[in-house]
């Protein structure tokens, strides 16, 4: 088993990212990549092979590449973002994806953002809300169901999306945010509740076993910690003034063999960290 992170530069024109439940304040670019790159480390040092797609300095939103597609093991869907601003981000995403896994795709009047997909074992929780309509998550469970997936809508209220306010900790954990998501039945999932006044904490990267989570939550991280999960802190705090969290950045492709290109050679004209 071999897992790629895929990820993307941030955009030189970040500042004029999407906003929909937060002020713009400035961001320092300078910053805000450096932090990029130790969150590309911190996931080296998880044992995942990171490839950074080419950078988009004309899409703001590029960075975010969790929203461009959804990753199941049998095949990538690619999305159709809820703003048409980001629209663009998904042919060079496409493009990565086809030689990993069958694609299919979201199609219009649909809406789905990446981030509103949340996979916990077989189960695909779903949010509903500003980027992702109902057409959209139904036609994910069209594509998702027949492959043996049950998809869960969520009403998401208050945050950008899903994974904003519910992570995957492993096994039957989901850590959630209640204020934003209305998960009234725990969906045989043991549902843990991020401390208050620590509301972004709730968007958790899990992998490798490990919850990889943002700078200045002490209380989630000890929270975590008293579960026996192991966690490791990353900062993001000037893309969090984008509406970003850890999630956002990677799209995570597991393989059980060395059978991908993405294995066998980086695509033309993209760093790897073999670079
Ligand atoms: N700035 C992230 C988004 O709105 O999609």
């Amino acid at each position: 088993m071999s897992t790629l992170a895929i990820t993307r530069p941030v955009s030189a024109s970040i500042g004029r990212c999407e906003l929909s439940f937060s002020d713009r304040v400035p961001i320092d670019l300078e910053r805000a990549r450096a932090q990029h790159g130790l969150y590309e480390s911190a996931l080296r040092g998880l044992g995942c092979r990171v490839e950074s797609l080419p950078g988009a300095d004309d899409l703001p939103d590029a960075v975010f590449v969790e929203d461009t597609a959804v990753i199941l093991d049998e095949l990538a869907v690619i999305t159709r973002p809820g703003v048409a601003s980001r629209r663009p981000e998904i042919a060079a995403v496409a493009e990565t994806l086809s030689s990993l896994r069958p694609l299919a795709r979201i199609e219009a009047p649909a809406t789905l953002d990446g981030g509103d997909v949340l996979r916990a074992n077989r189960t695909l929780f779903v949010g509903l809300g500003s980027r992702t309509n109902q057409a959209g998550a139904e036609a994910l469970a069209r594509l998702a169901e027949p492959l043996g997936y049950s998809v869960v809508h969520v009403r998401v209220t208050g945050c950008l999306h899903l994974k904003s306010a519910l992570s995957w900790l492993g096994e039957d954990r989901l850590l959630l945010d209640r204020e934003h998501v209305d998960l009234r039945s725990p969906h045989g999932f043991r549902l843990i509740s991020v401390p208050p006044a620590e509301s972004p904490a709730a968007n958790v990267l899990w992998i490798a076993d490990t919850a990889l989570l943002s700078g200045g939550y002490p209380r989630t991280r000890e929270c975590l910690e008293a579960l026996g999960l192991s966690c490791v802190t990353v900062e993001n705090s000037e893309l969090a003034k984008a509406e970003g969290g850890l999630t956002c950045c990677s799209l995570i492709v597991e393989s059980s063999g060395p059978s991908t290109r993405a294995d066998r050679e980086p695509p033309k004209g993209q760093a790897t960290d073999e670079s």
